[in-house]
C-alpha cells in the first residue's frame, strides 16, 4: 500500500555530550521575543491587541507576542476556509496525506529541537515530557492518521466497493472549527489536522498558552505545501472567536479538547443555532478526568508507588488522564506512602530548562490560585489529612509541591472534582470491602477517562473490569493511567470526559466524512 503501518517515533537521545541536547539548548537560551500573527488565507496578520506569553515557570522571562485578530478577521478566516474548500475536498486523497507526512518529516528533522524548546518554555513541559508531546506523539498522530485514513478509504468499511456501487468518502459540507488546549502541543496537530486530512477545511483556535509551539507547527505545514486557507490559524479571544463560528451558516463541526464545562458550553451554541446551520454539525469532544488508580490486596507496593509518582505528578498533574483519586487496602497503604513519600522527596522541581527537572510551574496564574484555593481549603477540612507537599509559591514562577491528601469518606469532592494540578487524593479502605470499593470507584465521579487496576489476582481484576464497564475509556491493568501512545492506545473516554471518537483512530476520522455512495447501472 501507499503508506505502510508506520512504526511509533523513538525518542530523541538528549544524552550529556549530544549535539541534539547542545542544539536543544541553544533554542532554550535564545531570548528572542517572537512575534506570532494569526494565519488567514496564508496571509500573517498582525494587530494591535497583543498578548505577552510569559514563561510559567519564570514569570518575568516573556517568550512571545501574540497577536490577536479582530471579529471581523476571524470572518475573513470562515471565508477563507469556505473558499479553499472545493479544491481542497476533491483532491486526491493521497496528496493530502503526502503533505501531512511532510510536515511530519519536518518537524523529525530541522523542527524536533525548537518545537521541544518552545513547549518547555512556553508550556513549561520538562524534556522528557516535550519530547514524548511535541516530537513523538505530534509525528505519530500525523503518521497513524494517514495510514487509518487510508484503510478507510481503500478498504472501504461501508462495503460498497464492486463494479456497480462505490463510496466517495467526502468531506463535511462547511469548516470544521478546532479548539485546542494548552497541555499538549500534539493534540493542536490532531485536531486541526485529522480534520483536513480526510478533506475538510478548519478554523484553529490554539489556546493562548501553547500558541508558540502550535505555531511552529503550523509552519511546518505551510512548508509541507498546506494550500492557504486549508486550515487557518486563529490565536484569538475565545469567545470573539467562538461568537464568529457559531454565527456561521457553514458550521459544520467541533473537534475540541479542553474541560468539560467549556464543551457544554459550546455544545449548547451549537444546539442554539441549529436550525440555521445547513448540515447538522459533528461535535467531537475530550474532556476532563478524575482519574483513578485502583489498588488490590495482591498488587506490588513499589509498583504501585511509582506509577503514583509518575501518574500523579508527571506535567504537574495538568494531564486529563493524571491519576487523581486513588483507593488503597489498608494492608498495603503504609508500605505504599512509604516507597511515594521517598520518591516524593528525591524529586526536582523547578526550571524545565534543567533536564535533571522532573516538574515545572503549573500553567499561569489563574491554576496556581485555584491549586492554592483547593489545597488552603483540603488544609482547614477535618477530614481530610495532609499526608506529603501541600506547599507552593509564586516569587520565580508557578511552582506547587506535588501533594497527597488522604480522606476519609470516598465521597469527599477531593475524589470527585477535577484539580487539573498535582494533587493526588488517597481513601483507604479495608482489604474484605473490595466489593464496596468498585462500587464508589464507579459511582463517586461523573469522569470516565482513564483508570488503572493494580491487582495480580485474576478473579479480582475480572470481578474489577465487569464492575467498572463503564468508569474508563482508556483502562490500564498494573500501570499507570496517563502516557497512552498512538497507535497503541487510542485515546478517549465517556461520561463527563467526552464523545470517546478515540483520538488517532479510524473512528475520530470517520466523524470528518459524510459519505456518498453511487450506484451506476450498467
Ligand atoms: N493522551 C494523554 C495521555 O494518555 C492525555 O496521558
Amino acid at each position: 500500500s501507499l503508506f505502510p503501518r508506520p512504526e511509533n517515533e523513538p525518542t530523541c537521545n538528549y544524552a550529556e555530550g549530544t549535539d541534539a541536547l547542545t542544539k536543544l539548548r541553544t533554542h532554550l537560551a535564545d531570548r528572542t521575543v517572537v512575534e506570532i500573527p494569526a494565519v488567514v488565507g496564508g496571509k500573517k496578520i498582525f494587530s494591535d491587541d497583543v498578548e505577552i506569553i510569559h514563561a510559567p515557570h519564570d514569570r518575568s522571562r516573556v517568550l512571545a507576542r501574540v497577536h490577536r485578530p479582530s471579529q471581523a478577521q476571524v470572518d475573513d478566516a470562515i471565508r477563507s476556509n469556505l473558499e479553499a474548500a472545493h479544491d481542497w475536498s476533491r483532491m486526491d486523497f493521497a496528496d493530502r496525506a503526502a503533505i501531512m507526512h511532510r510536515a511530519a518529516g519536518i518537524v523529525r528533522g530541522r523542527l524536533r529541537h525548537r518545537i521541544n524548546a518552545a513547549t518547555m518554555l512556553g508550556q513549561s513541559k520538562t524534556l522528557d515530557e516535550a519530547e514524548a508531546d511535541s516530537a513523538c506523539e505530534l509525528i505519530d498522530f500525523l503518521h497513524f492518521n494517514t495510514f487509518n485514513a487510508q484503510q478507510i478509504v481503500t478498504d472501504q468499511p461501508l462495503s460498497v466497493q464492486d463494479a456497480q456501487n462505490r463510496c466517495d468518502w467526502r468531506p463535511l459540507e462547511g469548516f470544521v472549527y478546532a479548539v485546542s488546549p494548552f497541555n499538549f502541543t500534539a493534540i493542536g496537530t490532531n485536531l486541526s489536522c485529522a480534520p483536513a486530512l480526510m478533506g475538510n477545511t478548519v478554523l484553529w483556535k490554539p489556546s493562548n498558552k501553547s500558541t508558540w509551539s502550535n505555531y511552529l507547527f503550523f509552519e511546518a505545514l505551510e512548508e509541507a505545501g498546506l494550500p492557504p486557507g486549508v486550515i487557518n490559524f486563529v490565536p484569538g479571544e475565545a469567545s470573539l472567536v467562538t461568537d464568529a463560528v457559531f454565527a456561521s451558516r457553514h458550521f459544520a463541526g467541533l473537534h475540541f479538547t479542553g474541560s468539560s464545562e467549556v464543551f457544554r458550553s459550546l455544545w449548547k451554541r451549537a444546539a442554539t443555532g441549529i436550525a440555521a446551520y445547513r448540515t447538522f454539525p459533528r461535535i467531537v469532544g475530550e474532556t476532563g478526568g478524575k482519574d483513578f488508580v485502583l489498588v488490590h490486596r495482591s498488587a506490588d507496593a513499589r509498583e504501585v508507588a511509582v506509577a503514583l509518582l509518575k501518574g500523579s505528578f508527571g506535567y504537574q498533574g495538568q494531564k486529563c488522564s493524571a491519576a487523581s483519586r486513588a483507593y488503597m487496602p489498608a494492608s498495603l497503604w503504609p508500605k505504599v506512602k512509604s516507597i511515594l513519600c521517598d520518591l516524593m522527596a528525591q524529586v526536582r522541581i523547578g526550571d524545565v530548562a534543567d533536564v535533571s527537572t522532573f516538574m515545572g510551574a503549573v500553567i499561569d496564574q489563574n491554576s496556581y490560585r485555584r491549586l492554592g484555593d483547593a489545597l488552603g481549603a483540603a488544609k482547614a477540612d477535618s477530614q481530610v489529612k495532609v499526608v506529603a507537599g501541600g506547599t507552593f509559591q509564586d516569587e520565580v514562577g508557578y511552582f506547587v509541591q506535588p501533594t497527597v491528601l488522604q480522606v476519609e469518606d470516598p465521597s469527599h469532592r477531593l475524589m470527585k472534582d477535577e484539580l487539573f494540578g498535582p494533587v493526588l487524593s488517597v481513601f483507604e479502605y479495608p482489604d474484605s470491602a473490595w466489593t464496596e470499593v468498585l462500587e464508589a470507584v464507579d459511582s463517586v465521579s461523573d469522569y470516565a477517562l482513564t483508570g488503572s487496576i493494580f491487582c495480580t489476582d485474576r478473579a479480582a481484576l475480572k470481578q474489577a473490569q465487569d464492575a467498572l464497564l463503564h468508569a474508563a475509556g482508556n483502562l490500564y491493568l498494573n500501570d499507570k493511567p496517563t502516557g497512552a501512545i498512538v497507535g497503541q492506545q487510542p485515546f478517549g473516554g465517556g461520561r463527563a470526559s467526552g464523545t470517546n471518537d478515540k483520538a488517532g483512530s479510524w473512528m475520530n476520522l470517520l466523524r470528518w466524512t459524510s459519505p456518498r455512495v453511487v450506484k451506476e447501472t450498467y
